[in-house]
């Protein structure tokens, strides 16, 4: 799939900004703070329906856009994906009107013009993003690295994002009532009806997490191996809050450093399980006001030949794991939807090395369209810049070079 056009209002430093774009590599340039980071972080609202660079919304909102009651910042975006051509529109809504102390804010989210719930937008436009700060998604906290999978299987995996928030919701509820019965006490049946949701969509959860790990694991070895010359081999290993696998006989634990097969478990049998532990633990839970299991205690380990890299993986091995994880993550989404993701790569030159550059230049030979920015194009060899669009970026006005 590739974006035909982009079209910005009100939104970050551009009041208004208007792009078409070819079928092919687009390489913005120019100095600091001009506006390259704000068109990929647009790019990819259009995927992940969020940014990728804050939490909050209000702060797309261009600073200088005139005291209106109501004000709109707008990202809309045209793509072709399967021959098909489609937009989609973020609308971020500030309504002073009747409160102007503290005015409302919104969000609509129209496919085709068509006002849509977000969660039936995810997967329609597919993008792969890949930003220095990233090396969170290794370095970083479980709660990261659960963001990380959950973002990028709402992308491919229809239903996913409902599932996600309303096992959220779920949970809250459950968490609430935890609570009173600790502090009032009360009859636990009342856990069931959430017990019965959380493990209803938590089971769902579950299982695209278990067969997308072992998707994007089976890509990730043989690129890491390339990567590295032969030298490491890197897998990745969920590891569920609940386990779902039996003990062997025998046996205390499961050993660590094993990856399990767990892909052969139905959603079912998850939900059975999950359902049976929440049950056992009433009484610890009740003590913690917190539920214990779930999908929003997983956590996922990279490991390179068995060694842990968040716990002891140098630099240089981070960066090429995650370099790996982005080039798995393109393959596994063209075979999961079809279509090759836009590829997204903000300043990323600057982090490697002349090989790894020359890697990664080759992947986004292989896709669609890439949209790279960069301060210094010194970081590109001569032809790639004679080959590729290379657009110039300053104070929020892009021209063509
Ligand atoms: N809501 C906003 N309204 C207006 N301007 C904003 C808003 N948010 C950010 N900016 C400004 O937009 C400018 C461009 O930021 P951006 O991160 O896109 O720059 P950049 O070209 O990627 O720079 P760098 O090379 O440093 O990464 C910055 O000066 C920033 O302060
Ligand atoms: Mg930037």
């Amino acid at each position: 799939m590739y974006l035909t056009r982009l079209s910005l209002t009100n939104y970050r430093i551009f009041s208004r900004l208007e792009l078409d774009f070819p079928r092919r590599v687009i390489l913005f340039t120019g100095q600091n703070a001009q506006g390259k980071t704000s068109i990929l972080e647009a790019v990819a609202y259009l995927a992940n329906l969020s940014s990728i660079s804050t939490a909050n919304d209000r702060q797309l909102m261009n600073f200088y856009t005139p005291n209106e009651p109501i004000t709109v910042a707008r990202i809309l975006g045209e793509f072709v994906r399967a021959g098909r051509r489609q937009t989609i529109e973020v609308r971020l809504i500030q309504d002073a009107a009747t409160n102007p102390a503290n005015p409302r804010f919104s969000k609509q989210v129209l496919l085709d013009g068509v006002k849509k719930r977000i969660s039936d937008v995810y997967g329609q436009f597919n993008a792969v993003t890949f930003l220095p700060q990233m090396s969170r998604v290794i370095e970083g906290t479980p709660a990261d690295r659960r963001q990380y999978f959950d973002e990028i299987l709402s992308q491919v995996e229809p239903g996913y994002s409902r599932h996600l928030s309303a096992y959220t919701k779920a949970l809250a509820q459950r968490n609430a009532l935890l609570k009173t019965l600790a502090e009032v006490g009360g009859d636990k049946a009342q856990l069931e009806p959430w017990d019965e949701l959380l493990a209803r969509h938590g089971s769902l959860i579950m299982h695209a997490r278990i067969l997308a790990l072992a998707a994007l694991e089976k890509q990730a070895i043989p690129i890491h191996q390339r990567l590295t010359r032969d030298l490491e081999i890197l897998q990745f290993q969920y590891q569920p809050s609940y386990e779902p696998l039996k003990k062997p006989a025998g046996q205390m634990a499961l050993p660590v450093q094993t990856t399990l097969d767990r892909t052969g478990i139905s959603a079912e049998e998850l939900e059975r399980g999950i359902l049976a532990a929440l049950k056992q633990c009433y009484h610890a839970d009740i003590q913690r006001c917190q539920t214990s299991i779930g999908p929003h205690r997983d956590e996922v380990r990279f490991l390179s030949n068995q060694i842990d890299l968040e716990d002891f993986g140098s630099r240089g091995q981070t960066r090429t794991a995650l370099l790996t994880l982005k080039f798995a993550e393109v393959t596994w989404m063209k075979q999961r939807t079809g279509e090759w993701p836009v590829l997204l790569l903000d300043e990323i030159m600057a982090e490697l090395d002349p090989q790894r550059r020359k890697d990664l230049l080759s992947v986004v030979g292989q896709v669609e369209q890439a949209f790279l920015t960069a301060t210094d194009l010194d970081m590109f060899t001569p032809e790639f810049v004679h080959e590729h669009e290379v657009w110039q970026v300053n104070q929020g006005i892009v021209t063509r070079s």
